[in-house]
């Protein structure tokens, strides 16, 4: 484990669950936090990443670091022959995001994953599996909200997610790049992005953005939006709502299919304690078991950086400076 914050108490929780995956190291550049999680896991601990690959071989790290501490750990550990299962965004920029992939093209034989897990979320998946059925006809089109909260006290204890330099932006590249790449999963890929990235709530306190709005040019033909905001007085769920030509399916939670004919379908998401917030859905598990399941399989894990670059490829056409406004 290379970075012991907040997320990491979710990649532990799940390794600790999977019978022949053991964590034999932690690391992490401050030394209390280090040091809490050696001590609750009973595993050595290392400053810095070098020093844990050199000393424990082991065959994965999870990378948990601030973004723009991704790709820098990420491609040590691809030259040093170590899988990575990296946490999202790939990168804290594009360029960087870049050079993992051509690291991870150097590299065919090592295993890379990114961490979206909203794809394994049971919703999503049932809705993906009939959308690409054919049974609902072409999508036409859809709409996606992210209302969360995350006020200045939420920066102050992470200074890095506020700093453009350190996160690469705000509630886009750190909240609702899981939303945008459910919207490019489930819609089809996207051709263009406009939009405009601002910051309302939270000037003065941080150089991000704090809410977005997103017009998306799918390449089947299909358009959606997708507005995303950290200004919300609560963390409301997540909505995908997406309309066919035979049916609209709405995620919020579980996913209600309501067809032409009058029928109506839900799918319940399960509720799963997984050590982190709710917000952050129930499927880190799913995604870190998978992970390990295919880990010693040829093919390359199926969200690897050229997936994972997708979601910041669109967010980065909105951070452009002829695009991006803030204040
Ligand atoms: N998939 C999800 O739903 C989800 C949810 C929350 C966070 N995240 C992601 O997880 C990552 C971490 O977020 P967090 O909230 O846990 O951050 P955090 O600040 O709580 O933890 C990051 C830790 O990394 C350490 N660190 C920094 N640079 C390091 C380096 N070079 N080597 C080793 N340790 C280093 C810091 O000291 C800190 O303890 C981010 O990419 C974030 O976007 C994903």
């Amino acid at each position: 484990m290379v970075g012991c914050g907040d997320v990491s108490i979710v990649h532990l929780q799940a390794i600790e669950k999977l019978a022949d995956v053991e964590l034999v190291g932690v690391c992490d550049t401050d030394q209390a936090t280090r040091t809490a999680a050696a001590e609750r896991y009973g595993v050595p601990e290392f400053a810095g990443h070098h020093e844990m690959i050199e000393a424990v071989r082991p065959d994965a790290v999870h990378i948990c670091t601030p973004h723009h501490q991704h790709v820098p750990v990420a491609i040590d550990c691809l030259d040093a022959g170590v899988a990575v299962l990296v946490e999202k965004p790939v990168g804290h920029t594009l360029a960087e995001a870049d050079r993992l992939l051509a690291a991870a093209r150097l590299h065919p034989h090592v295993k890379v994953g990114v961490c979206l897990q909203n794809r394994y979320n049971t919703a999503t998946r049932t809705a993906h599996n009939l959308l690409r059925s054919g049974q609902l006809g072409a999508i036409r089109g859809g709409s996606a909200t992210v209302f969360w909260h995350r006020d200045a006290a939420y920066y102050r204890a992470r200074p890095w997610r506020g700093r453009v330099r350190d996160s690469g932006g705000g509630v886009l590249i750190n909240q609702a790049i899981h939303t945008v790449d459910l919207m490019e999963w489930l819609i089809g890929d996207v051709a263009s992005a406009r939009g405009h990235a601002g910051r309302y709530a939270l000037v003065g306190i941080v150089d991000v953005e704090d809410t977005a709005h997103l017009l998306l040019d799918h390449t089947n033909g299909a358009r959606s939006v997708v507005f995303a905001t950290v200004t919300n007085v609560t963390d409301s769920p997540v909505t995908i709502e997406i309309v066919t030509e035979r049916a609209v399916l709405l995620i919020r939670g579980d996913l209600t299919v309501s067809y032409a004919d009058g029928r109506i379908e839900t799918v319940a998401e399960p509720v799963v304690s997984t050590g982190g917030r709710a917000y952050w859905g129930a499927s880190h598990e799913l995604l870190i078991a998978d992970f390990y399941r295919t880990l010693a399989d040829p093919d390359p894990f199926w969200i690897g950086p050229d997936e994972g670059i997708k979601s910041l490829r669109v967010i980065s056409q909105i951070y452009q400076p002829q695009g991006r406004t803030t204040d």
